[in-house]
């Protein structure tokens, strides 16, 4: 079915006003790329010979936003004739003379309609043998769509705007979803006659159907059960729900495969991201991006990663990830914050109140509490005591942090970049590393201690303090 004589044409010219967005309304994103994206990703599952988009508002953002992940899309631009029969019509004479196929007509504000559905509108079409087949859907609420007006006989009459509707036609529940299927020879032949004179003054691609007719051409209609898949996006609610919609289908498709995913009402995976069987999803997470997870492993609740990579068996909690790598068995969180270039080796530990930025962290090494790990690479078996922390930043530069394998460093330690601790070697408690440490020394850097005894009843009689530590001396 596919490959052969199928053009696709995505219409993704038009402003999108009701969004209210200085954004063009077909890069508006759900599930981590825009809504044309989604469409030009399914128009890529049907291996067409041509996919062409179709862009006129904000054309340098849109062909800027889609060349480089679409490289076989051709873009198109649309003149100032406004309409989606012009849009569909520059994009046909840009198709080459020879070509005498079918085109595929998509919307790049209707990203739910999958290849499958595609495929089987497509048969539809091609085992109806009509000129045209619009996919139509009987809906609750037909407000905004094109409605579907059928012949005595049941057949497709023509389309009619909801703009240029009577009362009776806009009563009609079958509506027009905007997808359809021309043979490449009857857009050649009827666009050309496709007028302005409506309450728009557009160009109507939905036209087409009324003047097939009036020459006794069939027109099919595929009338999709699942009216979801026709669902457009025209303001910012209904880019919520389509988003939702969305999101709920990924959720699905991955527990099928295996993921126990215990709130999918808070559980937002990207299309982009990939989940071994065995992963758990707790609730109030988001999996961003090409975020790639491992078998076995725990995120959630209350984590966000992007674009990051969890080893199997690791667990992630209450985390907020970006560009991170997570090994094997590893554990982080509750509270972690883990910046771009973060790589934590397996068995690993990123605990409470950490942020790591462009660290590595060898196998086994436990950053445990309330530490700043940045420019860093930090070896295997390494404990870095409680707020550990590299001061990588002199105020002008960065500077790199090296704690070999086996270092244990001292609650509160400052490592004070560039520094270098050797293999096993150890900080005390508060320790302010300026200098390298050479391999299997304690590095200490605060003065003894000195007990002034006494100061308290004598500088500060009269307190809570001065009045308990009295009590102490009377009772020795
Ligand atoms: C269109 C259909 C309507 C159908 C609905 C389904 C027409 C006249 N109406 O209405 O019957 O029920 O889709 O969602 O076709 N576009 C261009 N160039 C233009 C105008 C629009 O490329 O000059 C693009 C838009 O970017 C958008 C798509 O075509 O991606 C549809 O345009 P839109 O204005 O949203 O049409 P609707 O009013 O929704
Ligand atoms: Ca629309």
């Amino acid at each position: 079915m596919t490959g052969n004589n199928l053009a696709i044409i995505i219409l993704a010219a038009g402003q999108g006003t009701r969004m209210r967005s200085r954004l063009p309304k077909v890069l508006h994103q759900i599930g981590g790329r825009p809504l044309v994206g989604h469409v030009l990703t399914t128009a890529g599952r049907l291996e067409a010979e041509h996919v062409e988009v179709v862009v006129r508002h904000e054309r340098d953002q849109v062909v800027a936003a889609l060349e480089k992940d679409y490289p076989a899309a051709v873009f198109i631009d649309q003149d100032e004739v406004p309409g989606t029969g012009r849009a569909v019509q520059v994009a046909v004479d840009a198709l080459p003379a020879d070509f005498d196929g079918d085109v595929l007509v998509l919307s790049g504000d209707c990203p739910l309609a999958d290849a499958d559905t595609l495929r089987s509108f497509l048969d539809a079409h091609r085992a109806a043998e009509a000129e045209a087949t619009l996919m139509t859907a009987v809906v609750d609420d037909p407000t905004g769509y094109g409605r579907v007006i059928r012949d005595a006989d049941g057949g497709v009459d023509r389309v009619v705007e909801q703009k240029d509707a009577t009362a009776d036609e806009a009563a009609v529940s079958e509506i027009n979803a905007g997808m359809y299927v021309f043979r490449v020879a009857t857009l050649r032949k009827y666009l050309p006659s496709v007028g302005v004179d409506n309450a728009q003054g557009e160009m109507y691609l939905t036209d087409v159907p009324g003047l097939l007719r009036r020459d006794g051409s069939r027109v099919a209609a595929s009338v999709v059960s699942d009216v979801t898949v026709t669902y457009g996006v025209n303001d910012r609610a209904q880019l919520a729900e389509v988003g939702r919609l969305l999101n709920r289908r990924i959720v699905r498709r991955w527990q099928l495969e295996g993921v126990t995913v215990i709130d999918p009402a808070t559980t937002w995976i990207d299309d982009d991201a990939t989940l071994a069987p065995d992963v758990t999803i707790l609730p109030n997470t988001h999996i961003l991006r090409a975020t790639a997870i491992a078998e076995g492993a725990i995120i959630g609740p209350d984590t966000t990663l992007v674009d990051c990579e969890v080893g199997a068996d690791a667990i992630v909690r209450r985390t907020d990830a970006t560009l991170a790598v997570i090994g094997a068995e590893a554990t982080v969180g509750p509270f972690s914050f883990l910046r771009p270039g973060t790589v934590l080796g397996a068995r690993g530990k990123i605990g409470a109140y950490v942020e790591t930025k462009n660290a590595e962290i060898g196998e086994g090494s436990k950053v445990p509490h309330l530490s700043y790990v940045g420019d860093a690479t930090i070896g295997r078996g390494v404990n870095l005591g409680a707020s550990t922390i590299t001061a990588n930043y002199d105020d002008v530069n960065k500077h790199r942090t090296v704690v070999e394998d086996e270092v244990h460093t001292g609650s509160h330690t400052t490592l004070v970049a560039p520094v270098r601790l050797g293999a096993g070697a150890k900080t005390g408690a508060g320790a302010v590393v300026r200098k390298d440490v050479p391999a299997g020394s304690l590095a200490m850097s605060v003065a003894p201690q000195r007990n002034i005894e006494g100061w308290v009843e004598k500088n500060r009689a009269g307190t809570g303090a001065a009045d308990a530590a009295a009590r102490t001396r009377v009772a020795e």
